[in-house]
């Protein structure tokens, strides 16, 4: 698998390239099986319709990898917290965890309760193209403790900074609760099927330096130390947006390094290129217009070279107004641009 062995900086054909969010409603199909369910946690735990929605993106674009259609709620979710996905709003969680009473009542085991997840790998797995990976995700300990803790996404953080300088003890039970966790689901998705996984910690840019150090990051390195314990062949791709600035800081146990768009590429490879394979990071919003996606595409071929170590990405998901011509065009591009 091209993916792959880019992941463990082997020589490729090409520079490998799939989209963050590449299934999603920017497609017509997307839309259409989204139907058939009542909302978006019955399409998430529906195995048909999840397998034929991870499956659509490397149809219709011909990306090198698919990624397992769910979201990063489904655990917190699992975990006893009634989630909803109220159109225009975004998730939200009718309850919140904001003390030490709360973080005990929350399920553990909680990823046993995830079979559909396991489910749905295993079936696409078997239907994908054996050339083609397949991506497990979760998200970070620290972006799920801040979903939970303010119940909805959120501009200021302003519920989990408090606690997290005010009563550290409870976030820090929240986050080890939410690791184990994510340890055993993402080896579960490992044994599944998943050929590769992915941590995202969407959420990482709201803290300083220092508490992202003890609060995500640490957290972060714990996983996939367990996990490369157990699954050495299996390559870890990690997340963190919005901590350009934090690079040199971060190193753990994994072999891919998500770059956001507002990292820029050039200065992300001289900090961490040596040691780890860097993934990304067009700007999303340029596949608004062809010229600055081709434009962008160009910038960044220049900077990673044809040199194994890079898999061309988005900095962050797909949007939902995006014209499908242009994803299918940017795969297509930079195939053929990035052509050793
Ligand atoms: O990348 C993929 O194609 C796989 C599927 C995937 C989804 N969510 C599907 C989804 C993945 C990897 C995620 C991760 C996710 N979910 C993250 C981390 C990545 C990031 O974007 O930072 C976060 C923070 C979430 C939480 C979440 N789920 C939000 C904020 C939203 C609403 C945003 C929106 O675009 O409406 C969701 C819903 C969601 N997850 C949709 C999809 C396709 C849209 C659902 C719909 O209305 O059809």
């Amino acid at each position: 698998m091209i993916f792959i062995d880019a992941c463990f900086r082997k020589q490729t054909p090409y520079t490998p390239i799939w989209l963050m969010r590449q299934a999603g409603r920017y497609l017509s199909e997307y839309q259409e099986l989204r139907k058939q369910a009542k909302d978006f946690l019955a399409l998430c735990s529906d195995v048909h319709l999840a397998s034929a929605i991870t499956l659509q993106p490397v149809e219709i674009l011909n990306v090198d990898a698919a990624i397992l259609f769910s979201d990063i709620l489904v655990l917190p979710h699992a975990m006893g917290l009634p989630l909803e996905f109220a159109p225009q709003i975004g998730p939200r969680f009718l309850e919140t965890v904001r003390t030490l009473e709360q973080v005990k009542a929350l399920y553990s085991h909680a990823y046993k309760r995830l079979t559909y997840v396991y489910d749905t790998l295993t079936s696409v797995r078997a239907r994908l193209d054996k050339d083609k990976a397949l991506i497990g995700f979760s998200g970070a300990p620290w972006t799920l403790a801040t979903y939970m803790i303010e119940g909805q996404g959120s501009k200021t953080y302003h519920h989990s900074k408090k606690m997290l300088y005010s009563q550290p003890e409870i976030v820090h039970a929240l986050l080890e609760k939410l690791t184990s966790e994510l340890i055993a689901y993402l080896s579960k998705q490992i044994e599944a099927g998943a050929n590769a996984l992915m941590i995202f910690d969407s959420w990482a840019g709201a803290l300083e330096l220092e508490a992202y150090l003890t609060f995500g990051w640490a957290y972060i390195q714990k996983i996939t130390h367990a996990l490369k314990a157990k699954h050495p062949n299996i390559p870890l791709i990690v997340f963190p947006k919005g901590v350009g600035a934090y690079l040199a800081h971060l190193s753990g146990e994994f072999e891919v390094f998500g770059c956001d768009w507002g990292t820029p590429l050039a200065m992300a490879k001289e900090i961490l290129g040596d040691r780890y394979v860097l993934q990304g990071n067009l700007e999303p919003a340029r596949l608004y217009n062809q010229e600055a996606m081709i434009q962008g595409v160009a910038r960044i071929l220049n900077t990673m070279g044809k040199d194994p170590g890079f898999i061309f990405n988005l900095g962050h998901g797909m949007l939902a107004d995006l014209p499908r011509a242009h994803a299918i065009e940017l795969v297509s591009l930079v195939r053929q641009k990035s052509r050793r």
